[in-house]
C-alpha cells in the first residue's frame, strides 16, 4: 500500500493508502471510533467502524495514548463532516511506539511549562501553524531576492570585528585569538556587493542583549540585501517591495495557518505602497504629543512601538536618526551632518521594528574618523576601509529580521514563538 502524507490526501480519494503519524487525539461514539492522525503535514480523521464487536482493531484502539507513534492503512473517503473534507475508514493498525504520559494535554499549560517542553509542544496546532509560516516568509523572501538577480552570499559567523555596537557582543576563543559571533553580516556583504553588484546574506546573527523584551531574541535570523550605487530612497523601494511578496506570499500560501492562530488577515491585506515616511525628527514630537515619554536621542520602547501604529494602518519608515545614536558606519546627511541616512521600518500594530539600514559612509576619511569615534581598533578593519579605496561609491543596504516579522504576521505578542527553539536572556534549554 502507498505510503502517502496528509497534505496530498484529497489526491487520493478511493484509493487505499497508509499513513505514518502519531495519535493527535481520540474519541467514540457509538459502534465508531475516531483517531485524529498527525502526520506533520496535516491532521486526519481515521475512522474504525466494524462490522464484528470482536475486531482487533477495537482492542488495539483502546489501547492508543496521545503521541502513539502508529501506521495506519484504510481507504481514503470524502466525507463532508469529517474535518478538512476527508477521512480514512481503517483496515489496519501498527503501534510502533505506544507513547506514555505525555506531558502537553488539551488543557491549558503555563508558557514557561511549554517553553520547557519546546521540543514536545512543536507538534501542537499552533506552534505548528507559527512555524509553518515561518519556512514560508524565508522561502518568500529566497525567492524575492533570486527572482531580482541579488547572488546569495554567506557571510561568516565568526568574525574578528564588531558590526552593531560592542555592547551585545558575544566572545569566544578562537584559537589563541578572541573572536565575535557575527551581529551582522553587512561589513563583510559590504565587499561582495562591490564583487556582484547586488547580494543577499541570510543566516543566524547573535546579540548578547541584556535586556528582556517580547521583541529580542540572543540569537535570530536576519536577511540583508546590500547593494552597490544605492542609495537610502533606492533601499527604502527594496524594502517595501520586500515586506509586500512576503504579505502577499503567506496571505495566499497559509491561510490556514492564520486561520488556525486566529490571526486576522485583513489588516494585512489592507497592506499597500507607498508606505509611510518620517524622519525621526518628524516624528518624536508627535509621539510625545501622543503621550510618550521620549526625548529626542532616545531609542523607540514598546510603548513608542504602539503609538507610531497609530500613524499609518501600513509599516511606517523612519528616516534621519540623530547620527550619535546609530552605528559608525551610516552616511551623514548631505545638508545635516548630525543626521544619519538610515531607516527603520516599524510595523503595524505595535509589532516595532522589522527592518533596519541604510546608506553606507564611502569616503575612507570619514571613516576613519568615525572608528576612531566609537573606539574601533583600525587594524581589524583595515580590509573594510580598503573597499573605499578601491572604486568607492555610495552603496545601501539592510537588515530585515524573520522572527519580527513572523511575530508581526501570525498575531504572536512574544518573539520566542517565532523559531522553534528560542535562545533567550534566561533559556538556552532545550
Ligand atoms: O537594526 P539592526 O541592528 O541592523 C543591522 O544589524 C544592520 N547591520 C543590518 C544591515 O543594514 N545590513 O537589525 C536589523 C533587524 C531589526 O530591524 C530587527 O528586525 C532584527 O534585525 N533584530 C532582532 N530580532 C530579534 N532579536 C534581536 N535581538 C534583534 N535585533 C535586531
Amino acid at each position: 500500500m502507498k505510503w502517502v502524507y496528509i497534505e496530498d490526501i484529497a489526491a487520493h480519494r478511493g484509493q487505499d493508502v497508509e499513513l505514518r503519524g502519531w495519535v493527535y487525539n481520540t474519541r467514540s461514539s457509538g459502534r465508531i471510533r475516531f483517531i485524529l492522525v498527525r502526520d506533520g503535514t496535516g491532521i486526519l480523521q481515521a475512522t474504525i467502524h466494524s462490522e464484528s464487536e470482536g475486531d482487533p482493531l477495537y482492542e488495539k484502539f483502546d489501547s492508543l495514548t496521545q503521541e502513539t507513534s502508529l501506521v495506519v492503512r484504510g481507504r481514503v473517503r470524502e466525507d463532508k463532516r469529517a474535518p478538512g473534507g476527508f477521512e480514512l475508514g481503517i483496515r489496519e493498525i501498527d503501534i510502533l511506539q505506544a507513547a506514555e504520559d505525555y506531558p502537553i494535554t488539551p488543557k491549558e499549560h503555563s508558557t514557561p511549562f511549554l517553553m520547557e517542553h519546546r521540543h514536545l509542544w512543536l507538534r501542537s496546532r499552533k506552534p505548528h501553524a507559527v512555524l509553518q509560516v515561518r519556512a514560508e516568509v524565508v522561502k518568500a523572501i529566497r525567492d524575492f531576492f533570486d527572482g531580482r538577480g541579488f547572488r546569495l552570499m554567506d557571510t561568516p559567523i565568526l568574525t574578528p570585528s564588531a558590526c552593531e555596537g560592542t555592547t551585545t557582543l558575544f566572545e569566544t576563543k578562537y584559537f589563541d585569538q578572541t573572536a565575535y559571533l557575527s551581529q551582522s553580516g553587512q561589513l563583510y556583504n559590504e565587499a561582495t556587493a562591490a564583487a556582484f553588484g547586488k547580494v543577499y546574506c541570510f543566516g543566524p546573527t547573535f546579540r548578547a542583549e541584556k535586556s528582556k523584551t517580547r521583541r529580542h531574541l540572543i540569537e535570530f535570523w536576519m536577511v540583508e540585501p546590500e547593494v552597490a550605487f544605492a542609495v537610502l530612497d533606492d533601499i527604502i523601494d527594496l524594502g517595501t517591495d520586500l515586506v509586500l511578496f512576503i504579505l502577499e506570499r503567506v496571505l495566499s500560501q497559509r491561510r490556514s495557518d492564520l486561520e488556525a492562530l486566529e490571526r486576522d488577515p485583513r489588516p494585512l491585506e489592507a497592506i499597500a505602497k507607498p508606505f509611510a515616511r518620517l524622519t525621526y525628527d518628524e516624528i518624536v514630537p508627535r509621539l510625545q504629543a501622543k503621550g510618550s515619554a521620549m526625548a529626542r536621542g532616545d531609542d523607540f520602547g514598546a510603548a513608542e512601538d504602539a503609538l507610531i501604529s497609530e500613524l499609518s494602518p501600513g509599516p511606517v519608515c523612519i528616516t534621519h536618526f540623530p547620527a550619535a545614536i546609530k552605528a559608525f558606519y551610516m552616511q551623514p546627511a548631505p545638508e545635516r551632518p548630525d543626521l544619519a541616512l538610515g531607516v527603520d521600518f516599524m510595523a503595524p500594530e505595535g509589532y516595532g521594528e522589522i527592518i533596519g539600514g541604510g546608506q553606507r559612509i564611502h569616503d575612507p576619511g570619514l571613516l576613519e574618523e568615525r572608528l576612531r569615534e566609537h573606539h574601533l581598533p583600525a587594524e581589524a578593519y583595515a580590509w573594510y576601509l580598503d573597499l573605499r579605496k578601491f572604486g568607492s561609491c555610495p552603496h545601501s543596504g539592510f537588515g530585515l529580521g524573520v522572527e519580527r516579522t513572523v511575530s508581526w504576521i501570525c498575531g504572536i505578542k512574544h518573539i520566542r514563538e517565532t523559531i522553534p527553539f528560542p535562545r533567550l536572556l534566561y533559556r538556552i534549554y532545550p
